[in-house]
């Protein structure tokens, strides 16, 4: 990042992306973002949105049927490991490999990124000291509720620091502190010259955090600016009966 403003710097952008399964129609139609460093943008939708998918899309789990996504400049389908070097990545589902302990498993995603056991240790200490699972390390996934082994997926995507944090639906079945937590340590990233995407369903979550929002609904962007852009469009009402208004509208189209 040696002259050019950071500022600038696209760190994920989403070119055109659409999704098809099967003989469906189209999942995602068209999606098209860009993420700058130092930004914490909030991607809201309703269930079945099309968010999971765009997210798949930017991390290389499902190719898109048009279109191509970038972190840091790399395309995640023809430059796939410089791509994913740039990003960590919480999938929505944190019921994997539960029958690894939560360092096992840290250590697993820690191998993978070759993170030196010198950087490794403290940082994964002090993760696991704010999340409050210093002392769950050693036990199985298995014997952990759903909202510790969300905090683990968090730990072990972050233990490997990129510019890009990638996180579908993370603050679902966080307790308050952990979601408080996790809601500095994106703004510590973000501010650090980083950036963060993040998938809700909950738009209020969104307010407060994100420079940022994009509201999907049906596999189409009906709205990309700030909040306060969004709120001056429609004086008197709150965001909840804001998106509710949007989301409905588009239904009927
Ligand atoms: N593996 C799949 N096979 C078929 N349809 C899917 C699959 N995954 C998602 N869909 C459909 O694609 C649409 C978008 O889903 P998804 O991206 O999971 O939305 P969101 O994350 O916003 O809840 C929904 O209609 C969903 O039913
Ligand atoms: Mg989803």
């Amino acid at each position: 990042m040696e002259n050019t403003s950071i500022q600038d710097q696209i760190l994920i952008q989403a070119e055109h992306l659409s999704m098809i399964y099967g003989s469906d129609a189209k999942a995602v139609d068209d999606m098209s973002f860009s993420i700058k460093a130092g930004e914490i943008v909030g991607f809201a939708g309703p269930n079945g949105a099309g968010k999971t998918t765009v997210i798949k899309m930017l991390t290389g789990i499902l190719r898109p049927v048009t279109g191509r996504a970038l972190i840091a400049g790399h395309d995640i389908v023809k430059e796939p490991l410089a791509a994913k070097q740039s990003f960590a990545y919480v999938a929505d589902n944190p019921d994997v490999l539960l029958q690894l302990t939560g360092l096992e498993y840290i250590n697993f995603v820690a191998d993978i990124y070759k993170i030196p056991e010198e950087e490794r240790a403290p940082r994964v200490k002090d993760l696991a000291a704010r999340f409050g699972m210093s002392d769950a390390l050693e036990t199985l996934m298995r014997e952990y509720s759903h909202g510790m082994r969300q905090k683990l997926m968090v730990i072990a995507a972050l233990t490997h620091n990129p510019p890009a944090w990638i996180l579908d639906e993370p603050m679902t079945g966080l307790d308050p502190s952990a979601a408080y937590e996790l809601k500095q340590m994106m703004r510590e990233h973000a501010a650090r010259g980083n950036c963060v995407l993040f998938s809700t369903h909950v738009l209020e979550v969104a307010e407060k955090l994100c420079d940022h929002i994009i509201i999907m609904n049906y596999g189409h962007s009906l709205y990309q600016g700030t909040v306060e852009n969004l709120s001056a469009e429609h004086p008197g009402q709150d965001l909840e009966e804001i998106f509710l208004e949007m989301i409905r509208y588009k239904k009927g189209e």
